[in-house]
């Protein structure tokens, strides 16, 4: 049996007529860049985050930059961060001369752990960037106490996270700024790159419109220096005919990850599993942790099972990033969880057997790796 991490063909398949006519309807308009369908797309995502504003950008990246470069924080400041994410965070930080300063994870959720970033605040803190990372939200009320206690600005970094909740509260809508990325694998993904910042500050707002334009206002005169960071409307379209499906997959997404949890109960398999400690995890990842975890994805590999491994150099131990000067053992819960963490196969479309299918592959593997041991 085959299952891939992820087939976007089957999502593609039952919504295709939907999705076609979407695009369909950019051709005719020949409107490619901005324009209605963005306008639309931006308001669909303002509504669905509960948030004033949102400003269509062209990816999960540059929406973390240009809200950096809405701020002015450059060269000389300092932005909290975690080191267990996706590149972007760190290297948006990086892009705009500020230096990233990294507060370790908590290992449940592996999120930024909030107890650890008073000793990291000196006076060239701005801004702290928490990642809500495979779907979970960070620990944000915490997060906005020391924000707001020291004037710091914070950037939600909700990429792997629309539609998110915790304590009533959707994934962008806390922090000064939230981040969304629609890069196809993402649980609301468009036919290409694509973000979105959302906020609830008028001027925020006007500053990353006018910034992803080159900073222009009006048109060919610039007071800043911006950059081009336009959503395009084929990408809005697709994002807007994917939206009313959207809650459906992601109670498909947490039915699959009950169903794994229980799959691993029953078969009395010890892999680390998911901690939900939020009122909706929207399972961009179903990520396990486990000792031999590059042994179990070869095996999962050649057993047809498609993993990821999200991921496996934390962004303190990047060759880039060596002029920061850590060294390994500086942030411990993300070393080990950059060498323990496996995503599986979480998609909506999953059938029961191939959920059964992926925790006989591990228990088999368990069970091998028992017996190795033993004979060793
Ligand atoms: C946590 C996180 N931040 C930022 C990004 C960047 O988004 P994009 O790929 O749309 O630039 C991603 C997505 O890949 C991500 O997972």
């Amino acid at each position: 049996m085959d299952v891939p991490l992820l087939d976007l063909k089957v999502q593609y398949s039952a919504i295709k007529a939907e999705v076609d006519a979407a695009v369909a309807e950019v051709f005719e308009s020949q409107h490619f860049i901005l324009g209605p369908k963005v306008a639309q797309c931006e308001k669909a995502i303002a509504e669905y985050s509960a948030c004033s504003y949102a400003i269509g950008m062209s990816s999960g990246s540059d929406s973390l930059l240009a809200c950096l470069m809405a701020e002015n924080i450059g060269a000389g400041d300092e932005v909290i961060t975690t080191p267990y994410t996706f590149f972007a965070t760190a290297g948006a930080i990086a892009r705009v001369g500020a230096t990233p300063v990294f507060v370790d994870i908590d290992p449940k959720t592996y999120n930024l752990d909030p107890s650890q970033i008073p000793s990291k605040i000196t006076k060239k803190t701005r801004a702290i960037i928490p990642v809500h990372l495979y779907g979970q939200m960070a620990d944000m009320d915490a997060i906005m106490r020391i924000a707001d206690g020291g004037g710091f600005v914070v950037i939600e970094d909700a990429a792997q996270a629309i539609g998110a909740v915790n304590k009533g509260r959707r994934a962008g809508s806390i922090g000064h700024y939230g981040c969304f990325s629609f890069f196809p694998s993402k649980n609301l993904g468009a036919a290409g790159d694509g973000g979105m910042v959302v906020t609830n500050d008028a001027d925020r707002a006007e500053k990353l419109r006018c910034l992803r334009v080159h900073g222009s206002k009006p048109k060919y005169h610039h007071k800043v220096v911006g950059g081009n960071f336009r959503l395009d409307a084929v990408q809005a379209a697709v994002v807007l005919a994917k939206l009313p499906h959207l809650d459906d997959w992601t109670a498909a997404r947490q039915r699959n990850a009950d169903r794994y949890n229980q799959l691993f109960a029953e078969a009395d398999l010890h892999v680390g599993l998911p901690d939900v400690v939020t009122d909706r995890h929207i399972f961009n990842q179903y990520v396990v942790r486990v000792a031999d975890r590059d042994q179990l994805q070869t095996y999962l590999r050649e057993n047809g099972v498609g993993t990821e491994v999200y991921y496996p150099v934390p962004m303190h131990m990047q060759d880039c990033f060596a002029y920061l000067g850590h060294k390994a053992g500086a942030f411990p819960e993300s070393e080990r969880a950059a060498r323990e963490t496996l995503a599986l196969p979480i998609q909506p479309e999953l059938a029961e057997s191939q959920l059964q299918f992926v925790v006989r592959c591990i228990g088999d593997f368990l069970g091998k790796a028992v017996a190795r041991k033993v004979a060793a």
